[in-house]
């Protein structure tokens, strides 16, 4: 409709001046106008001259009292015509802008006489404001009284309008022609595409997104993580192993088998394989006595330690399992020092909600080597996590039964302006390491965090169950920007 209207007016017509005027007198959504001229003047059907003017457009109060009248004519008209009403009363049937509007508006104009009793001091009024409205939404000149008394209470504000003049282009006719799109076999045999016209190639065409794999949030952030592990000498650990026994998963950590996270609450056990089949008996022995009675300078737990609750199967609830069954097999062989580090799958019976799901990644990394101390535990932390970004570290005194000293990791967040915990570390604690056999002096340094948090901090996700599990939306993870580290 559009395009037959421009082309059939500018069959008899110089030019169109002003596209916008064109479609509204003709009743035509001026979008639509400009839509059609960008296509006829791609295939130079007309000749385009932008035109820009300031234009007058409603806020949304001011659309708001197109519909409903202004704040004044409301109240007056709520003014009983004879005797009066209390200011009181008349408030409660207004919403509080409008009545405030109302009252100053309508004693301003002497419509009423402003009390504790409220009286018509006229008796007809005219909506002026409603009507000004009016004309402007309908694209009418108004006077500049009337402009400037809409702009002071904001019912208008100005706009750039953007529009077109319009005249004949090289290729003019009253009627768009049928151009061919394709050169065919047909078009070849019957020799007709000597006549034919073809369509130009639109060389600004956006084509088709290109299909392609997308990593997953997660994904990037572990490899950039990996990367700053490699980089600072660590190797990694084996971690194909989800179901672990709870010998690996606790006792060898020293934690204590009435211990709260080996309840069922907190860990998920297997029903079947529901018990591990091999364990080095030896080394079970150990662990059983430094549980019972200590050694290695420990008083011990003092309970009866019973092999039945380490052969239980769980689901891994941290990946310093993997850690203790590495420390355990270097422990075997002459001691050497070695840097370590894991990234991969935990599980535990945790109520989901927006930050936790029953799964997460862990990222673990343990450095061990004769006489290691707290200092060198903090100095590599700070190399660590400076890596990420985060430059500014404070430590906290905490509690894990395996690390002692035990800190919590907090790092300052620009974005958030304040501290956050990013993770727990420690040195791990000799009723550990003796039992493996490791040599007297060697201390082991370790520390732990999810990959789920700096995943979330970096993509701006707060809702953990949007970045893994069956709720993720995969166009966010097609949208998402090729990950940079750098969470401050
Ligand atoms: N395993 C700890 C956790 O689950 C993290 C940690 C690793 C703490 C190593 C100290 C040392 O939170």
């Amino acid at each position: 409709m559009a395009e037959e209207a421009i082309l059939g007016y500018l069959e008899n017509h110089e030019e169109i001046a002003d596209s916008g005027e064109f479609a509204a007198t003709r009743g035509i959504d001026h979008n639509d106008v400009v839509n059609v001229i960008k296509s006829l003047h791609g295939f130079r059907y007309i000749e385009a001259q932008d035109i820009k003017r300031e234009a007058w457009v409603l806020t949304d109060e001011g659309k708001k009292y197109t519909a409903e009248g202004s704040p004044e004519v409301q109240l007056f008209l709520a003014v009983p015509p004879e005797g009066s009403i209390s200011k009181d009363e008349l408030q409660k049937m207004f919403d509080p802008s409008v009545f405030k509007i109302g009252c100053s508006q309508a004693g301003k104009n002497k419509w009423v006489e402003m009390g504790k009793q409220v009286s018509r001091k006229v008796q007809h009024v005219e909506d002026k404001v409603k009507d000004l409205l009016l004309r402007i939404q309908d694209g009418q000149a108004i006077d500049k009284d009337g402009i400037n008394a809409l702009k002071a209470r904001k019912l208008i504000v100005s706009q750039t309008w953007k529009g077109y003049s319009l005249r004949k282009g090289p290729n003019y006719a009253p009627k768009r022609k049928k151009v061919a799109t394709d050169l065919t076999r047909e078009n070849l045999q019957r020799g007709d595409w000597k006549e034919l016209e073809f369509k130009e190639y639109n060389f600004n065409a956006k084509g088709q997104p290109a299909e392609a794999g997308h990593l997953h949030p997660l994904l990037k952030v572990r490899k950039q993580l990996k990367d700053i592990f490699l980089q600072m000498g660590f190797e990694e650990m084996p971690t194909n192993n989800f179901v672990e026994s709870s010998f690996w998963n606790f006792d060898a950590l020293f934690q204590p088998q009435q211990h709260p996270a080996r309840d069922s609450h907190d860990t998920f056990f297997l029903k079947a394989p529901s018990t591990t089949r091999t364990l080095p008996e030896d080394y079970v022995e150990r662990v059983k006595c430094v549980h019972e009675s200590g050694g290695y300078g420990s008083r011990g737990y003092g309970y009866e330690w019973k092999r039945e609750e380490a052969n239980k199967n769980l689901l891994r609830t941290h990946t310093t399992a993997v850690s203790s069954r590495m420390l355990y097999v270097l422990a075997q062989k002459p001691f050497a020092p070695k840097k370590y580090f894991s990234i991969d799958r935990v599980f535990r019976n945790e109520a989901v909600d927006r930050t936790h799901l029953a799964e997460f990644h862990q990222i673990e990394g343990l450095v061990c080597d004769r006489g290691l101390t707290l200092g060198d535990l903090i100095g590599v932390l700070h190399d660590f996590f400076s890596r990420l970004g985060m430059s500014k570290l404070r430590f906290k005194p905490a509690y894990n039964p395996y690390t002692e000293p035990s800190m919590e990791i907090f790092s300052y967040h620009e974005g958030l302006g304040k501290w956050v915990e990013i993770g727990n570390s420690g040195m791990f604690r000799p009723e550990m390491l003796l039992p493996m056999g490791l040599p007297e002096d060697v201390r082991v340094i370790a520390w732990g965090l999810s990959l789920e948090r700096p995943t979330m901090i970096l993509y701006g996700i707060d809702n953990i169950r949007d970045l893994f599990g069956h709720k993720v939306d995969l166009d966010l993870i097609k949208r998402n920007p090729v990950c940079r580290i750098g969470i401050n």
